[in-house]
C-alpha cells in the first residue's frame, strides 16, 4: 500500500468545506460521469481503447479524469478518477464487458454460485491496485488545482448487476434473491460491502480526497426493503471506512452517498447513515430535502441531466430555480451542485460549460 504521498497543495477546497457543512462563498459545482462520451477527447481515446482497458491502464485513466479539467478550468471543483463501479464485480470473480453497455457473460444465478463463482477472498490491492496507481498519478498530475473523488457502487446496486447480468428494468432476478433467499442475499451484500470499505480506505490512502458511494438502484426497492437489504451495508460501508482510516492515522476524508431515488428514505438516510453529503436526484425539491434531511448533512444535485438538451434559456432558468432552493437558513445552505444523475452522451459540452457558468452565477448570490 502506498501512503503518505507528497502531493501539491490544494488551491481549490470550495468542495471539501461544502462537504464538511460549510457556507460557502458560492455552491463548489461537478457533475456525475464528467468524464464521459459527450466529450469528443474521450471519444478519441476510446476509439483505439477498450473501456476496462483505460480503467486498467493509470496513464490512460488519468488523462481521462483530466479532460473536463482542462477543458473547464476554473469553472469546475472536482475531478473524478475514471473508472467503474462495476470493477469491484470483476475484483470478486466475476467477468464483464462493456458491449456497449455492461454484460456479465456468467452471472449469479443461484446462492450456490457465490461458493463456486466467487474468490473466497478477495485481494483488493492485487485486483485493484490499478484505481490506486490511477489516483496517485492524478493527484500529483492535478496539480492542486482541484480535489480529487473517489467511488464505489453501492453493495445493492452491486449484487443487482452481479444476479441480473447487466441493466434490467425490472430487477426481477435481483429482487426475487431478496424474498426467496433473505438470509444469502444479506450474506452476499455483505461481503460486497467488505469489499467495498478495503476499497475506498485504499482510494482514500492512495489519494483520494473525498468518497463518494453511488447506489444507482437505491429507488427500485420500497423503503422497507431499502431499509432492510441496502441501508445496513450502506452505514456499515461510512462506520468501517471513518475507524479504519482514523485507527491508520489517516485524513478522514468526507463522505457521500448517492441513493438515487430513494427519496421516501431522505430522513432515515440523512439522520441514520452516517454520510457527510447525500446526492439527490431530480425527483425533490432542494427546499424539500433540507426540511427533510435537516441541517447535520450537505446535499449534493440535483438537476435533471435532461435540462442540458433544453437550450440556454431552458438551462439558466432550471439552475436558477435550483440555486433558489437552497436560500433557507444560512446554516443550512451547505450544498454541492450536480446534475440528478450523470450526464449523458448527447450532450453538447458548450452546454455543460454554461450550466457551470449559470451555477457560479447564481450560487453568488448568498449574503
Ligand atoms: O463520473 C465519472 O466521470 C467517473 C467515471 C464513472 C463511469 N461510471 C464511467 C463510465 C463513474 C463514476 C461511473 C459509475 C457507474 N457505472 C454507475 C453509477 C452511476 C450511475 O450512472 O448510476 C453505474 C450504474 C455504472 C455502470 C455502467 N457503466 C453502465 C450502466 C454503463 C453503460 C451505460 C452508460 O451510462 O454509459 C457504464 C459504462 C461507462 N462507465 C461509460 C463511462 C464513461 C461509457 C462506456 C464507454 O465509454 O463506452
Amino acid at each position: 500500500m502506498v501512503a503518505a504521498h507528497d502531493f501539491p497543495e490544494l488551491k481549490n477546497d470550495l468542495l471539501l468545506r461544502a462537504a464538511r457543512g460549510e457556507v460557502t462563498e458560492r455552491a463548489p459545482v461537478w457533475v456525475m460521469r464528467q468524464a464521459g462520451r459527450y466529450l469528443p477527447e474521450f471519444r478519441k481515446v476510446r476509439e483505439s481503447h477498450g473501456f476496462f482497458e483505460i480503467c486498467r491502464t493509470p496513464s490512460l485513466a488519468c488523462e481521462i479524469t483530466l479532460q473536463p479539467i482542462r477543458r473547464y478550468s476554473g469553472l469546475i471543483d472536482a475531478a473524478i478518477i475514471f473508472s467503474d463501479i462495476l470493477v469491484v464485480p470483476q475484483a470478486m470473480g466475476l467477468e464483464v464487458i462493456m458491449n456497449p453497455g455492461p454484460h456479465f457473460p456468467d452471472p449469479l444465478n443461484t446462492p450456490e454460485d457465490v461458493h463456486t463463482k466467487l474468490h473466497k477472498v478477495v485481494d483488493v490491492e492485487m485486483e485493484l491496485g490499478y484505481v490506486y496507481e490511477a489516483i496517485t498519478l492524478t493527484r500529483k498530475k492535478l496539480n492542486g488545482e482541484v480535489p480529487l473523488i473517489g467511488f464505489v457502487g453501492a453493495p445493492w446496486t452491486l449484487f443487482a448487476y452481479m444476479i441480473e447480468g447487466g441493466g434490467s428494468k425490472t430487477l426481477q432476478k435481483s429482487k426475487s434473491w431478496l424474498y426467496m433467499y433473505p438470509s444469502e442475499s444479506k450474506d452476499l451484500l455483505h461481503r460486497i460491502a467488505e469489499v467495498c470499505v478495503e476499497f475506498l480506505v485504499g482510494q482514500a490512502t492512495a489519494g483520494a480526497q473525498f468518497l463518494q458511494v453511488f447506489d444507482s438502484w437505491a429507488g427500485e426497492l420500497s423503503p422497507h426493503d431499502f431499509a432492510e437489504f441496502s441501508l445496513p451495508s450502506l452505514e456499515y460501508i461510512a462506520r468501517e471506512v471513518r475507524r479504519r482510516l482514523r485507527d491508520q492515522g489517516l485524513p478522514i476524508v468526507p463522505l457521500t452517498l448517492f441513493p438515487k431515488g430513494a427519496n421516501t428514505s431522505l430522513e432515515r438516510i440523512a439522520q441514520r447513515s452516517g454520510y457527510d453529503v447525500i446526492g439527490l436526484d431530480w425527483c425533490i425539491e432542494l427546499s424539500v430535502a433540507r426540511e427533510i434531511a435537516g441541517p447535520n448533512v450537505a446535499l449534493q444535485g440535483n438537476l435533471d441531466p435532461n435540462v442540458l438538451y433544453g437550450g440556454k434559456e431552458a438551462i439558466e432558468r432550471e439552475v436558477k430555480r435550483m440555486c433558489e432552493g437552497f436560500k433557507g437558513g444560512r446554516e443550512t445552505r451547505a450544498w454541492i451542485a450536480n446534475l440528478g444523475h450523470g450526464i449523458t452522451p448527447g450532450v453538447d459540452p458548450e452546454d455543460l460549460r454554461f450550466f457551470f457558468e449559470c451555477v457560479h452565477k447564481y450560487s453568488a448570490t448568498y449574503p
